[in-house]
């Protein structure tokens, strides 16, 4: 089996993970989290979102956060930016890189950001291009990949064609979602060979959910193919708003354990990470997600 001797870690969880939460989180809470997480040794941590309020208010506080946190040299803090309201408010927080978000899916963008792909591309042109004039990195987010809540199966070119398009508009860096986590390893194998013919596979960054407990599988999957960035949430954190039971993403104790296991070098501290999840599964007042922290008493 052939696969990378090191893999990036981008923790999602303060985003991806708290913006489904249904009962407000405290700033002082997210802080705590994304402090405890910069000293795990992960080099990005995606902290926020700078989205409608209405639309998740969970993430209103985000310019609260990003204000109170001590950001660590050499740590990216990438926050999501729809549109250029949200890059004005990044511009103005003093944000270093941002993410631009979107789907293979057609039913999947308007529930998520209401209004088609192609209108999506559109309104991310002006956004990249003036993030990166202002020296800031810009990632970009594929959701529905391995399949949609609202139409199922979706088809490997559909994911090609967004993915090939936000790239030609500057991102440094595409992240392939299962953001229903219906995949399967071999269908991951396939959406990335897919991509990888079009774009270098080291771009590419595999954002699995793990919803049918696939997860581990489809990273494994990914990484034969070449995959060296892997999206996780710490202690399983999460879901997504628009995607109806999407449970969290995969959580990063358990990626790390895997990768570990494996010999593969990421720099992160396991029992560290374990002690960030467990700090925020008792301010949520609930077990974590992750086996890992589980099985280590957590
Ligand atoms: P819209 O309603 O079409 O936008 O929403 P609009 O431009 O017509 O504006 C409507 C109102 O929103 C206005 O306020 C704007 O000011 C405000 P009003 O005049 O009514 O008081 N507004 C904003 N406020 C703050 N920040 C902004 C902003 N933009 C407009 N940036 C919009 C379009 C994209 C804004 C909306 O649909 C939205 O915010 N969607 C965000 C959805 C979201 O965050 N989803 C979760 C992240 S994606 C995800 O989790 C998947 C991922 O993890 C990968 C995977 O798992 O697959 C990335
Ligand atoms: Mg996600």
């Amino acid at each position: 089996m052939r696969l990378p001797n090191r893999v990036k870690m981008v923790e999602v969880g303060p985003r991806d993970g708290l913006q489904n939460e249904a009962r407000p989180v405290p700033v002082a809470v997210k802080v705590e989290l994304i402090d405890r997480l910069s000293r795990t040794g992960l080099t990005v941590i995606e902290s926020g979102s700078f989205v409608s309020p209405k639309w998740v208010p969970q993430m209103a506080s985000t310019a609260e956060v990003m204000a109170a946190i001590a950001r660590r040299p050499g740590i990216a803090y990438p926050v999501l930016t729809p549109n250029m309201q949200g890059l004005e408010a990044a511009l103005a927080a003093g944000m270093e890189e941002v993410a631009v978000f979107a789907a293979a899916s057609e039913t999947f963008s308007r529930r998520n950001i209401n209004c088609s792909i192609a209108e999506s591309l559109e309104r991310f042109a002006p956004v990249i291009e003036a993030a990166r004039a202002g020296g800031l990195r810009v990632r970009g987010y594929v959701s529905c990949v391995l399949g949609c809540p609202y139409e199922g199966a979706i088809a490997p070119a559909a994911v090609v064609e967004v993915a090939s398009r936000l790239a030609a508009l500057g991102c440094y860096e595409i992240s392939l979602g299962d953001t229903v986590g219906v995949g399967t390893p071999l269908q991951a194998q396939a959406v990335v060979e897919a991509v990888s013919a079009r774009l270098p596979v080291e771009m590419l960054a595999a954002h699995f959910h793990d919803t049918y407990g696939q997860a581990l599988a489809n990273l494994l999957a990914a990484m034969e193919k070449g995959v060296a960035v892997v999206d996780s949430s710490v202690a399983g954190l999460g879901g997504c708003p628009y995607a109806r039971g999407a449970a969290g993403n995969v959580a990063s104790e358990d990626v790390l354990y895997m990768l570990n296991g494996m010999g593969i070098a990421t720099g992160i501290d396991l029992g560290m990470l374990i002690e960030a999840g467990d700090f925020i599964s008792a301010a949520l007042e609930r077990p974590s997600g992750s086996k890992v922290a589980r099985a280590r008493g957590g």
